[in-house]
């Protein structure tokens, strides 16, 4: 079977270029002058006036994530299915060893879930929830047999996931070796806790003091804290998650100007959203945007700086960090506490689209853009070339986008398993068209054609950025 992609503009990180796309099978083929291709193809993909990127990829969500007495609500099935119609086609999840259990144990209960489900192409980190001696010896194994290669410590959530700075250490020296890379979450969780229970002390419970007690300064002082444990480990190399504030936007700065091995992602939700606007919604209301770092001040540059770090490439890549619970029965186990509602926002659909709107509002170039949901992401996770990039060989991953297009973004037509969205009434100045996952074309404007199971288990290689 093979599908030419006619008459659009194929958008890389190099640029934009009009170009026919030639898809074999489940691969690339070939890219052509307009018009050059060959005649006689099976099927014809019309994208004029349309872009031509390759499909997203999101390398920060949690299916089905235990959290705070509840699981997030969305399966590899239903979650990877929303990823599909908004322009995704592979996720990197997070697999979790709990304390005490053994690190193959908990992957083996990740791959699980996942076998048979996944409507799009899938990998994973490891989230180490345990360092240990055993836990330190499992890192090489799935660096090596397993194809899993970036491993996720909490400097937050003291009893649940979190490593103190000795753990830390050990794992990043570990790494180094190894050459895995470590993924942290930066927020002093020990000195947060202190602040939670003073709010609770006060009769300060509803949804606005998760943030008020999470502030910025203490996701710097963790995102610095780290930086110096990965120095201490000969340079270990470092990726923060879900970075959310000017503090630790400069933290990572300054150590990547001193030419250290240090990246960083954001998400949309700290792109857009804002403590008061959202998390501080009146009474139980802000529960849906309870998530760890908090949403941020609108009154302090935060979001500027985001968008400014991205365009620097001091912030490399957006995730989503798709975390979803219902606000039924799940983030109202929170009502009365701001402390028990679980952590997590939904938003693997929508990435795609999210960033294109900071291309229509000035923030980031086309081929920012591009880099930002899908090149980063795959050079960065040992992807790249089969995934990412719009070229002969690699995987035939590719979204159709229309600029003249509009989404509307809301919980009536959204497909995550949420009964509710963080992003109501969100107007985007774009759409998702055509979604091409392997070749097979598993979203187009006739609806939803992907099976679940058809998506694979993505073993990955070490991070390219690494020197
Ligand atoms: O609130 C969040 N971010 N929930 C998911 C777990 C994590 O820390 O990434
Ligand atoms: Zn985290
Ligand atoms: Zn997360």
């Amino acid at each position: 079977m093979n599908v030419m992609i006619i008459g659009g503009t194929v958008i890389g990180p190099s640029g934009a270029v009009a170009a026919d796309v030639l898809v074999e099978d489940s691969t690339i083929a070939a890219l052509f002058a307009p018009g050059l291709g060959p005649v006689g193809v099976d099927r014809l993909l019309d994208a004029t006036g349309k872009y031509v990127i390759p499909g997203g990829i999101d390398v920060h969500t949690h299916m089905q994530l235990p959290f705070g007495g509840t699981f997030a609500s969305d399966t590899f099935a239903t979650g990877t299915r929303a990823a599909a119609f908004g322009g995704t086609t592979t996720i990197i999840d997070f697999a979790v060893q709990r304390t005490g259990e053994v690190v193959q144990d908990g992957l083996a209960a990740w791959h699980a879930k996942a076998a048979g489900e996944s409507y799009v192409d899938y990998g994973f980190h490891m989230i180490l929830g345990g360092v240990d001696d055993d836990a330190l010896k499992a890192m090489d194994q799935l660096v090596a047999d397993e194809g899993i290669t970036s491993f996720k410590l909490f400097m937050a959530y003291p009893g649940v996931f979190y490593s103190d700075d000795g753990q830390v250490l050990r794992a990043m020296q570990r790494a180094r070796e190894n050459g895995a890379l470590i993924m942290m979450h930066a927020e002093n969780g020990i000195a947060i806790d202190v602040l939670v229970q003073q709010a609770l002390a006060l009769g300060q419970t509803t949804p606005v003091y998760h943030g008020l007690t999470r502030p910025p300064s203490l996701e710097a002082e963790a995102t610095h804290r780290a930086i110096v444990l990965a120095e201490v480990a000969r340079d270990c190399p470092l990726y923060f998650v879900h970075l959310s504030a000017s503090g630790a936007l400069s933290e990572v700065a300054a150590a990547r100007d001193d030419g250290r091995n240090v990246f960083a992602e954001t998400c949309p939700q700290y792109l857009y959203l804002t403590l008061e606007d959202q998390l501080g919604a009146p009474g139980f209301e802000g529960a849906k945007w309870v998530a760890s770092p908090p949403l941020r001040s609108k009154h302090e540059p935060h979001r500027d700086d985001l968008w400014k770090g991205l365009r620097s490439n001091d912030l490399a890549i957006v995730s989503t960090d798709h975390c979803p619970f219902c606000m039924k029965e799940q983030k109202e186990l929170g009502l009365g506490n701001f402390a028990k509602i679980p952590n997590g926002i939904g938003t693997v659909e929508h990435r795609v689209d999210l960033v294109y709107q900071g291309v229509v509002d000035g923030k980031l170039s086309l081929e920012r853009w591009v880099e930002t949901i899908a090149t980063t992401p795959a050079r960065m996770f040992g992807l790249y070339p089969r995934k990412g990039v719009i070229a002969p060989g690699s995987d035939a991953d590719i979204v159709i986008y229309d600029p003249a297009g509009h989404t509307t973004i809301g919980v009536a037509t959204h497909h995550m398993n949420m009964d509710h969205s963080a992003w109501e009434g969100y107007q985007i100045a774009g759409r998702v068209e055509t979604v091409m996952s392997r070749g097979e074309v598993i979203v187009d404007g006739s609806g939803f054609h992907g099976a679940a199971g058809r998506g694979q288990f993505l073993r990955r290689g070490l991070s390219s950025y690494l020197v």
